[in-house]
């Protein structure tokens, strides 16, 4: 649905959930959402009255069943982009202590990648300008 206010401004928050091997979870976006097929971080939209932190702890555990908590969660820079719609600001943070083995509960498809690797995976062009974060830090 298009949106009334093209101004308007859409806090998502997202993680680079990192394993032992330095390889970053990304998700596949699902049919019938915007962006379907590209693959992001997982995350989800800010609600009113959280903090991207704790938006990021609800949505890891709804979404992949992993675990985590604030203090292991560190914000590594911040994608601002401009959709048709609306304006996007999404800080990406990065965990690397969590709990649990990320499984899709919503249908999703998951998969592991290493940083050099992820221009293999078309990702939402607010996504994209985050891989040389991740290049360079790990
Ligand atoms: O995930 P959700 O559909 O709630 O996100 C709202 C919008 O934010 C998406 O339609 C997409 O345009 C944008 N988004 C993005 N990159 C992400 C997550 C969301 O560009 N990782």
């Amino acid at each position: 649905m298009k949106d009334e206010n093209p101004r308007r401004i859409l806090l998502v928050a997202a993680c680079a959930l990192v394993d032992a091997d330095g390889r970053v979870l990304l998700a596949q976006r699902p049919e019938g959402k915007q962006l379907a097929g590209l693959w992001e971080f997982p995350g989800g939209k800010v609600e009113p009255g959280e903090t991207p932190e704790q938006t990021l702890i609800r949505e890891l555990k709804e979404e992949i069943g992993i675990v985590t908590k604030p203090a292991c969660l560190a914000p590594l820079t911040f994608a601002s982009h401009t959709y048709e719609d609306f304006h996007l600001l999404m800080p990406l943070y990065i965990c690397r202590r969590y709990e649990g083995i990320a499984r899709s509960l919503e249908g999703q498809a998951l998969k592991w990648v290493r940083p050099r690797d992820m221009r293999d995976y078309p990702m939402p062009p607010a996504d994209e300008p985050l891989i040389p974060f991740l290049i360079d830090l790990l």
